[in-house]
């Protein structure tokens, strides 16, 4: 077996030219001088400020006449409103994209949607929902989600096709690689063998000074399926596999400079052993009141006012002023966070070594940790260490053991859409969970309603969504797209506000997964979130039925589709710039609202 292990390694390595292989990791040295290690309060960053800013200046007025271009050219008519706000410089809406957990299936219907909203896809326009995607603001991802958010933003923002299938040129990126299992890079045990080292060397450099665990293997394999530098045929070859793509530096990539690439956010849960409380149901794994963390372009905290408080990206792993870490935000390693639920097969150590090929004994194996340290998690040097103690519950612990962000059933990634500071319009919120039969039916728009009530300090309100999943289900709201938060619909800043001081919050246009297609073909979108293996074909017909949950829009009188969807989508996309400016719905827009809002 080793005999064969070797003569494969030389081979890879004679066919490849010289190893690059990949001694690459965080490193250790003086802080600058201006270093800041905590930033706290539940704004946003200047940094940030100054993304949104220069991408409303520079980016959205051109990407919304396209998009508007794109609503026009479908011939419904539009009330005038609706053409003046996307014509306009001073009152575009400001639209986030949060994309659901769900491993495999949920980054491939995002990945469809996405598609659907895009003005480079010609069949997207002539829907007439192509070119919002370009018009977003925000774009955030968690778990599966947070797979299709860094794989793109890497990618420098290629066409989806281009990102799940590669473009057939011979450059960085090739597309995704389902043809090969994530833990499992081989069946022949020989391969196999040889993959393990591979991913234990990788993690060799960030052993010598921080923490590593099950999280940091698991974010290495990913690696080979998500960023830069691997193909199917290079992908048991000793190369670097995108390490040292770092999350930080991607605002250095041409979308980002250019300022078209959705600024990016993942979420991750804590597994904070202080934290004792209800657990929301249907398998989940953390208590509701634990805090959750966002990672963005150039930062990582919490917007919870329990702690409220932020750290800069490019130095994650640093707790001092004085010794800064790099290199640490490893893309692959975030999106491996947010996707971290080898916890949730923590029942024996034997039972979560078998569900991760056992990585999680081989790490401790060749880098021992303490014996406090969890290796089923994914580890982060805890930055707020002293910091809110009497609320955090984490101030005391030198470690911060996050998991994957759905784990406490906000599945969905809303949360970051509701910070104030980002001002929010319009959520698009994209549910690929697998609450029944593997398609979604509403769970987690549920889990992030009953957070909000436990955490609504310093955050926009929620738009008020079913409290049971018959609700959902007897009203088809995941059969087709549904507009919540619709009402007050004649809230203006003339008056609303300026007598209650409560602005709207914005208004979700949710887009679940959540029934088989609509002409009896069958369903290809509700595999299981296990499922790690996937057929182009495969692959292709969920993009497909995908594409149609986006583009379809309700049932109307018997029709599979609703030729009014796209204008529909552009009076919700408007709906709160509509009311800033004191003006009433009217035209197809009011049809529109009464056939997709939710009113409770
Ligand atoms: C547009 O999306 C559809 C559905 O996913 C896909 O089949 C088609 O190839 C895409 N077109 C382009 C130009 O990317
Ligand atoms: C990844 O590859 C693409 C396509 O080759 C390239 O445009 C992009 O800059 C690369 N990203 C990084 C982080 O190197
Ligand atoms: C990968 O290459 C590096 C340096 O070229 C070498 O040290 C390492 O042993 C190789 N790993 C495997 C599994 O062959
Ligand atoms: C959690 O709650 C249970 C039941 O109320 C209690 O017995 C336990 O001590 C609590 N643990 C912590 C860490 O608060
Ligand atoms: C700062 O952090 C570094 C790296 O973790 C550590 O080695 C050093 O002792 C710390 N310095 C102080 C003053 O705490
Ligand atoms: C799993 O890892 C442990 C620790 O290195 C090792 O003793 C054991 O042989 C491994 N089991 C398998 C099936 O590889
Ligand atoms: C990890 O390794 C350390 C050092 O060998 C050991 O003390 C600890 O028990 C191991 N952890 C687990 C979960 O096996
Ligand atoms: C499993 O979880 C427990 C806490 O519930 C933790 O103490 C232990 O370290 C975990 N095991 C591993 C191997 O990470
Ligand atoms: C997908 O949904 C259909 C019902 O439409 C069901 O029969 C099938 O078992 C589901 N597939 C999976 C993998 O859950
Ligand atoms: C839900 O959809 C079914 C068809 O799948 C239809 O018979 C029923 O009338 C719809 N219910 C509502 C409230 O729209």
């Amino acid at each position: 077996m080793l005999a064969s292990a070797t003569t494969f390694v030389l081979l890879v390595l004679s066919g490849l030219g010289p190893a690059s292989c990949a001694l690459i990791g965080p490193s250790l040295q003086r802080c600058p001088a201006d270093f800041q290690l905590v930033r706290r309060g539940q704004t946003i960053s200047a940094s940030e400020a100054h993304y949104i800013e220069q991408k409303r200046e520079k980016v959205l007025p051109s990407a919304f006449k396209t998009y508007l271009h794109s609503v026009k050219g479908t011939g419904v008519q539009l009330p005038k409103y609706v053409e003046q706000i996307l014509g306009s410089e001073a009152q575009l809406p400001t639209v986030g994209i949060s994309t659901s957990g769900g491993g495999y299936r949920a980054a491939i219907f995002g990945a469809g949607v996405l598609n659907a909203l895009d003005a480079r896809n010609s069949s997207a326009v002539k829907k007439g929902t192509g070119g919002l995607l370009q018009a977003a603001t925000h774009l955030a991802g968690l778990s599966g989600g947070a797979w299709l958010v860094t794989s793109l933003a890497q990618a420098n923002f290629p066409t989806i096709q281009h990102l799940v299938f590669g473009d057939g040129k011979a450059h960085d990126f090739s597309g995704w690689n389902p043809s090969v299992d994530l833990w499992t890079a081989s069946a022949d045990p020989a391969e196999q063998a040889v993959f393990v080292q591979e991913v234990l060397q990788e993690i060799a450099v960030k052993a010598k000074h921080f923490p590593v665990s099950v999280g940091d293997a698991w974010g290495r394999s990913l690696a080979r399926h998500f960023t830069n530098g691997t193909t199917p045929a290079t992908l048991l070859a000793n190369t670097s596999h995108g390490a040292g793509i770092l999350f930080s530096d991607l605002v250095n990539l041409p979308a980002f400079t250019s300022h078209e690439h959705p600024f990016p956010i993942m979420v991750a849960d804590i597994a904070s052993k202080h934290i004792n409380g209800t657990i929301f149901p249907g398998g989940n794994a953390i208590p509701l009141n634990s805090p959750m963390f966002e990672f963005n372009l150039f930062e990582m905290g919490c917007y919870d006012d329990v702690l409220a408080a932020h750290t800069p990206m490019k130095h994650l792993g640093t707790t001092n002023h004085s010794v800064c870490a790099t290199g640490f935000d490893e893309a692959m390693f975030i999106s491996g966070t947010s996707s971290n639920l080898w916890n949730e097969l923590n029942i024996t150590s034997d039972i979560l070594a078998a569900a991760t090929a056992n990585f999680s004994a081989l790490v401790n194996a060749t880098y021992p940790q303490s014996p406090l340290l969890r290796l089923d998690t994914s580890n982060y040097p805890n930055p707020f260490l002293g910091v809110a103690p009497a609320t955090f519950s984490d101030a005391g612990e030198t470690i911060l053991s996050l998991v994957d962000g759905g784990e406490d059933g906000q599945v969905t990634p809303l949360q970051p859409m509701l910070v104030e500071g980002r001002a929010i319009d319009v959520i698009v919120a994209i549910d690929a969970v697998n609450d029944a039969n593997n398609f979604a039916a509403g769970a987690s728009l549920i889990a992030t309603q009953e957070r909000m009530q436990l955490f609504p300090r310093g955050l926009a309100p929620f738009p008020a969504v079913p409290t049971s999943l018959d609700v959902f289900a007897a009203a088809n709201l995941t059969a087709r797209p549904t507009f919540f938060g619709c009402t007050p619909s004649e809230y203006s800043s003339h008056t609303a506000s300026v007598h209650s001081k409560t602005p709207p919050g914005p208004l979700l246009v949710y887009i679940a997964n959540g029934a088989p297609p609509r002409d009896g073909s069958a369903p290809l979108t509700n595999t299981t979130t296990g499922q790690f293996v996937y057929a182009p074909d495969e692959l292709q017909g969920m993009l497909t039925q995908s594409f149609d949950v986006a583009t379809q829009g309700a049932f109307v009188d018997g029709a599979l589709e609703d030729p009014e969807w796209g204008a529909c989508l552009a009076c919700a996309v408007v709906d709160r710039a509509r009311a800033r400016e004191g003006v009433k719905r009217s035209g197809v827009c009011v049809g529109c609202f009464a056939r997709y809002c939710w009113e409770g």
